[in-house]
């Protein structure tokens, strides 16, 4: 239990965005409503939050069927939770831009994002835990992956040793050509109120996204971001090779584990 002194970590849950990667699907749905195996997408980053003791969630969506998530979730009942929050996101800018509408949620407390997209097969308890000794600055997570062309992904100061959370990194860069280590920044991050003065210094990318890296960026300049590294297995699931994936690692080993 946090301490009277330690505000409680938020949870907000990015569930927004056209799903543009996984059309016709996303035609007559929001991506984060399309089934993992045998669950709606959005139940893995929920659960990944109520795993961790995080009880008090928004959910950012947008797009045309944004209504379908009150119908499927309702106030989380069955997820043990009272009441679920909710908010709109107009367009599509990107993870940054979204997170921008949990300002009002937030009310100057910590909170740990998920992107809706990212399923887990364990927890991340052992993160929030330290998260929450430390109380501010930002945490990320990585997990070591074949293919980090395609994420968010660190750059250590030495690359002589094993990915742990000993080793420093000196840079996060988002998708990178030649990726400069097989570890992948995960869709959960963990982050104070500063986050949103961040948001307010981004520019657009070359995707026109205001990019979740630059806002890890400037933790790391500032010396206030550390990492944990992942347990078991993590993937998107928002291409349609992901998506497959992710149904296949769910079925086998479950997703969420305690
Ligand atoms: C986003 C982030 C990337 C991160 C990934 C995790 O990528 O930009 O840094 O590694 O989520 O799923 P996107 O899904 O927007 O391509």
């Amino acid at each position: 239990m946090p301490s009277m002194s330690q505000p409680p970590i938020k949870g907000i849950i990015l569930a927004g965005g056209l799903g543009s990667r996984l059309h016709p699907l996303t035609k007559i749905t929001n991506k984060h409503l399309l089934p993992v195996f045998d669950q709606p997408m959005i139940h893995y980053p929920i659960k990944t939050l109520v795993n961790a003791g995080i009880k008090d969630i928004l959910i950012v969506t947008g797009g045309n069927h944004a209504g379908d998530f009150l119908r499927l979730l309702g106030n989380g009942n069955e997820f043990g939770l009272k009441h679920i929050n909710y908010t709109y996101q107009e367009g599509e800018g990107g993870i940054a831009d979204a997170l921008r509408l949990a300002e009002h949620f937030c009310d100057g407390d910590p909170m740990c994002v998920v992107l809706g997209d990212n399923i887990i097969q364990n927890n991340i308890r052992a993160a929030a835990e330290a998260y929450r000794q430390k109380g501010s600055g930002a945490r990320i997570l990585l997990s070591r992956v074949p293919d980090p062309e395609r994420f968010g992904v660190a750059r250590f100061a030495a690359d002589d040793g094993p990915p742990g959370a000993l080793r420093k990194i000196v840079e996060l860069i988002e998708k990178p050509e030649n990726p400069p280590s097989d570890c992948a920044v995960i869709g959960v991050y963990f982050f104070d109120s500063w986050v949103f003065d961040i948001i307010r210094t981004l520019k657009p990318s070359k995707r026109n996204e205001l990019e979740i890296t630059e806002v890890n960026n400037a933790y790391l300049r500032a010396g206030l971001l550390e990492h944990s590294m992942l347990d078991g297995w993590w993937t998107d699931a928002g291409t349609f090779d992901s998506l497959l994936r992710a149904s296949n690692l769910v079925k086998s080993d479950g997703a969420n584990n305690l």
